[in-house]
């Protein structure tokens, strides 16, 4: 698998492109962010193992596939990642739930923890990370290895947007976990942020600025 999967569909851009637009609401914004969640979702599972089982329909008994191998954990990033987190459940609605709770200090960039939970089998479940913005990456590096120190080897992470700068960190830090982005973008400006963009994320779902 491609360690970086930007998702190019049309229905991606156009939703991202709608998120990116300083007068788009939150109402709107909070909904689109769950919408291109299930879209991402989709392409995320494209490789999740199949098993052929036997059902029988009301004409008769017949040979299908359905999904076989590790269970799901979903892992937001607090507290964007529940925009994403919401959408990605509507998708997989038996996957397990974790939390990591972490904020980027605006002077050091640099993570800070206030809570962790996930679930206890989370060693036997393959996890998809999600938080909309992976700019310099140091908070996904983070919630990537707290997952690992709790036991998960089959990890995936999914945002909307993504820096180059962030992406290579993220790559030479985690070499084994393939990012899903609806883009990468230009460049991180002076404070972090990624440009063009679509400004600070967890403000933009919750309307806090
Ligand atoms: C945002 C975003 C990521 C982080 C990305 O969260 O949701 O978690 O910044 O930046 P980085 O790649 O430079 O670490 P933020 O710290 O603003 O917290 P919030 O989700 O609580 O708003
Ligand atoms: N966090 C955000 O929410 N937006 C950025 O551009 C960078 C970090």
């Amino acid at each position: 698998m491609s360690k970086l999967v930007v998702v190019d569909h049309p229905l991606v851009q156009h939703k991202l492109s709608l998120m990116r637009r300083k007068e788009t609401s939150t109402a709107e914004f909070r909904r689109l962010v769950k919408e291109i969640a299930l879209l991402l979702g989709y392409e995320i599972c494209r490789d999740l193992p199949t098993e052929e089982v036997e059902v029988e329909t009301p004409l008769e008994v017949t040979k299908v596939r359905m999904l076989a191998g590790k269970k799901l954990c979903l892992v937001s990033v607090l507290r964007a990642g529940n925009g994403l987190l919401e959408g990605m459940l509507d998708l997989i609605p038996s996957a397990r739930v974790g939390h990591v709770g972490l904020y980027r200090d605006p002077a050091t960039l640099k993570p800070v923890e206030y809570y962790y939970k996930v679930p206890s089998d989370i060693a036997d479940r393959q996890v998809i990370l999600v938080d909309p913005m992976l700019a310099t990456a140091n908070s996904a590096i983070a919630a990537v290895q707290k997952v690992k120190d709790s036991g998960a080897t089959e990890i995936k992470y999914a945002c909307l947007l993504a820096a180059p700068e962030g992406v290579k960190k993220f790559h030479d830090a985690h070499p084994d976990v393939p990012i899903f982005t609806a883009a990468q973008d230009r460049q991180l400006n002076d404070h972090g942020y990624i440009m063009p963009g679509l400004g600070d994320a967890g403000d933009r779902i919750y309307g806090t600025r």
